[in-house]
């Protein structure tokens, strides 16, 4: 019972509910005909002393109990054998936050939810029936939640939905986790429309994401794709997630990241590919939510550089510990990177800066093998950097200076002559351009004498 007690205040507090601190002596329930089911339960009065939350955990009931004091809206009834849902007593109108856990539940029976008066059904706000053994919802098993924000089905065996979802029109969480899906009904979660929250994590979507299916989460903001045995992703495969903020990918298999595989994902802030076998992300994949992201976990994978112009990598938190790291040129931003996360990041190469931690080097050390040099110490490097970059520089700088001279010089000598002739004719003109300027006017006035 002191155990009861303890896991009942524990969920209650994480629940968050506004209870009295005083109120928080957990009694036995009432008793009385309609509450006899209830003698291995405990219950939660208000301070007026109205019973809000009823607890039967870990009991030797195998039903629910048809009665439950009628303002109760918190029911714990996790640990126990209910084997499956045939019906929710009516009785349970007031109820807004329900939670059979580890039951041993294999099936919920259509309309098990649904009251046949509409205004005494029960209107859960939160259900979770994580750890049973559910393998399969139909498109009448939820069939009534209609003000359901929160769905937990972790820990089951279901590998079909059909079209179970289809009148919780107030969805928000739906936690799938731990499941044996291997595809997802493709208008799954269409008309809900304050769905933000979708984990999906450790199902086995091997053969493909289920793109058809989410490309109606429009407003949804965290997707969770982790363990999904996900080989591929595929160009604008997400683009209609115009809202989504956190995309987790980690422990997957991909291995390519092409500049169309995030297409649309314009407000992303946290992206978590860690410990895929990631060899290549082409240089412009991260470009849509280049202004909006926070955070990139690309832990565990076969990176072996990221291109400087990728993302604004000072201004980001990039975790990148585990990957076959070539310290050259374009590596060069890692450093501040590393030195901010505290992360442990080993260069892989080049040669001779194998096994050398990215904060330990001097910023001349990242060069490129087609700058043609070859550091030893950062002096050398120095002095490579003269001859092979500043030199013709300067000797393409003083070229062009000169060329520039020239023109000028040319220009002015050419204006000069120019201007002389200018002045002598304002000056008098001479005789003998006299003489030229009366001929071509008698030339010009020739033709008009023919007319
Ligand atoms: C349920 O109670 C039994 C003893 O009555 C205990 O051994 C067991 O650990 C409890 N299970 C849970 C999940 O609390
Ligand atoms: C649903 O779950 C979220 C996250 O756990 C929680 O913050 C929220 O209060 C829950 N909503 C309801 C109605 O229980
Ligand atoms: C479900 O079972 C797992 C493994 O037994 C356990 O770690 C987890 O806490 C359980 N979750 C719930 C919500 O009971
Ligand atoms: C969605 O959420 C908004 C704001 O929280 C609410 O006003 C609206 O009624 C919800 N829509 C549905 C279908 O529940
Ligand atoms: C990817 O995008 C970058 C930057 O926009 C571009 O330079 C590169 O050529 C593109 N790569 C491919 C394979 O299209
Ligand atoms: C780098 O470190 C690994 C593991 O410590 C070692 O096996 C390898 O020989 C080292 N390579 C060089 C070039 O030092």
């Amino acid at each position: 019972m002191i155990m009861l007690h303890r896991t009942l205040y524990l969920a209650i507090l994480t629940l968050g509910v506004a209870v009295p601190s005083h109120a928080l002596n957990l009694q036995p329930c009432p008793t009385g005909e309609d509450y006899r089911q209830l003698s291995e339960c405990l219950c939660l009065p208000d301070d007026r002393g109205d019973v809000i939350g009823v607890g039967c955990m870990n009991t030797t009931m195998t039903s629910l109990p048809n009665h439950i004091p009628r303002y109760a809206s918190i029911f714990y009834f996790d640990d126990n054998r209910l084997g499956s849902i045939i019906k929710i007593p009516a009785n349970y109108h007031h109820l807004e936050y329900m939670y059979m856990r580890n039951n041993g539940i294999q099936k919920i029976e259509k309309l098990a939810f649904k009251s046949p008066e509409e205004d005494h059904g029960v209107h859960l706000h939160e259900l979770d029936l994580s750890n049973n053994t559910i393998q399969r919802l139909f498109q009448e098993t939820l069939t009534g939640l209609d003000r359901l924000e929160n769905l937990t089905l972790y820990g089951n065996q279901i590998y079909e939905l059909q079209n179970a979802f289809a009148d919780l029109k107030s969805l928000r969480l739906i936690d799938l986790r731990n499941n044996k899906l291997r595809r997802l009904e493709d208008n799954i979660f269409a008309n809900l429309p304050n769905l933000t929250d979708v984990a999906l994590e450790m199902n086995n979507f091997q053969g493909g994401i289920p793109y058809k299916a989410l490309s109606v989460l429009k407003q949804t903001q965290m997707l969770n794709l982790r363990s999904c045995s996900i080989a591929q992703l595929h160009d604008d495969g997400f683009l209609y997630l115009q809202s989504l903020q956190q995309l987790h990918l980690q422990h997957n298999d991909i291995e390519y990241i092409t500049n169309n595989s995030f297409n649309g994902l314009m407000q992303l802030t946290m992206l978590d590919l860690s410990y895929n076998s990631i060899h290549t992300i082409e240089t412009g994949a991260f470009q849509y939510f280049y202004d909006t992201i926070k955070e990139v976990n690309l832990r565990g994978n076969q990176i072996i550089g990221l291109h400087p112009s990728m993302l604004p990598w000072e201004r980001i938190n990039v975790m990148m510990e585990g990957n076959p790291l070539e310290c050259d040129c374009e590596l060069a931003w890692a450093q501040l990177a590393a030195s901010r996360s505290g992360e442990l990041l080993i260069c892989t190469g080049p040669e001779q800066l194998i096994n050398r931690t990215v904060t330990s080097l001097h910023p001349n050390e990242f060069v490129c093998e087609n700058d043609n040099r070859t550091p030893t110490t950062a002096g050398l490097t120095g002095i490579t950097l003269i001859l092979v970059i500043v030199l013709p520089i300067a000797l393409i700088i003083i070229i062009v200076i000169l060329s520039v001279v020239c023109c000028i010089v040319k220009k002015r000598k050419a204006k000069s002559r120019k201007r002389s002739v200018k002045y002598s004719a304002v000056y008098k003109p001479t005789t003998e351009e006299k003489a030229q300027m009366s001929k071509t006017q008698v030339k010009k006035q020739m033709p008009k004498t023919e007319l």
